[in-house]
């Protein structure tokens, strides 16, 4: 595996690739990741993974300086696995050698809900950041998890919206074996936190056998869901359940009717936030 910091490098290692299969993340890899990157090398070769802590994706009041970097633990991991072919892992200097001040702004009904609401200017921050690691890597193919679903469906959108030469391929949520979705942030968890921790997938389990049974009044499942997780102190953002399509709120008829949905939620033990989804 190389390990490049600059654009040119990578562009060098890449030149003349045209089935590249792209990995982004933040880093602090764990068993989720690597899963990405098998994925990845299904749908592509070479395989190129790319490790960056995104400033523009962090709120002034976010966890930015705390987001753990673990570059030489991550080199490591790759290097076992063995299915990555070059490692972009730039510095901030290289990706943002002048403030970024071209942003990509989603549209507001799918980029301002949610986790956009919680976290004002994340998905700007994440869409420009992704369109830009397009741009270096220039994938036939990336691999997004579906734990970050509103930032799936919004990397598709865009990629849609730009006739980006790239298609978006989805990842099953990989969680440990007590159902808790896994994440770098899972690490800031306390002993007794992280045995509470797995709650937030059995009450999203709950909401799911609800509507499969035919309740319809998904107001009062959202309620009694952010009842149950507060009731074990949790601090609740959202529960909330969404059409697949478009992640608008669906109405009783189209509960009814077997419209596709995904109940999503965010939802803080202690400093910790989580988010987690699950499809119905
Ligand atoms: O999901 C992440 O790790 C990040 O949001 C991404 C896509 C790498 C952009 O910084």
């Amino acid at each position: 595996m190389k390990v490049v910091r600059s654009i040119e490098e990578l562009r060098d290692q890449l030149r003349g690739q045209l089935r590249v299969a792209f990995v982004p993340t933040m880093g602090n890899l764990h068993a989720a990741h690597l899963s990405l990157m098998a994925m990845a090398h299904q749908h592509g070769d070479p395989v190129v993974a790319s490790i960056f802590v995104n400033r523009l994706q962090f709120g002034p009041n976010e966890d930015f300086d705390k987001y753990p970097r673990t570059l030489q633990q991550d080199i490591d991991k790759l290097q076992q696995q063995n299915t990555v072919y070059v490692l972009f892992a730039p510095t901030e200097a290289e990706m943002y050698p002048e403030p970024q001040k071209y942003r990509v702004n989603p549209p507001h009904d799918l980029g301002d809900i949610l986790e956009g609401h919680f976290r004002p200017g994340f998905f700007v921050g994440v869409s420009t950041v992704v369109l830009k690691l397009f741009s270096c890597v220039q994938p036939r193919v990336a691999v997004f998890g579906k734990k970050d679903y509103q930032q799936l469906m919004i990397v598709r959108h865009m990629c849609r919206q730009f006739a980006l030469p790239t298609d978006i391929v989805a990842h099953e949520t990989v969680r440990d074996p007590d159902g808790l979705a896994m994440s770098s942030r899972n690490r800031f968890l306390s002993e007794a936190e992280r045995k509470e921790a797995p709650r937030l997938y059995r009450v999203l389990n709950e909401v799911r056998e609800r509507l499969r049974a035919g309740e319809i009044d998904t107001p009062a499942v959202e309620h009694d869901a952010q009842r149950e997780l507060a009731a074990a102190g949790w601090q609740v953002d959202y529960v909330s359940v969404r059409r697949q399509i478009d992640l608008k709120a669906p109405d009783a008829g189209q509960v009814a009717g077997g419209e596709p949905l995904v109940v999503l939620a965010a939802a803080k033990l202690g400093t910790t936030r989580l988010i987690d989804n699950l499809e119905i």
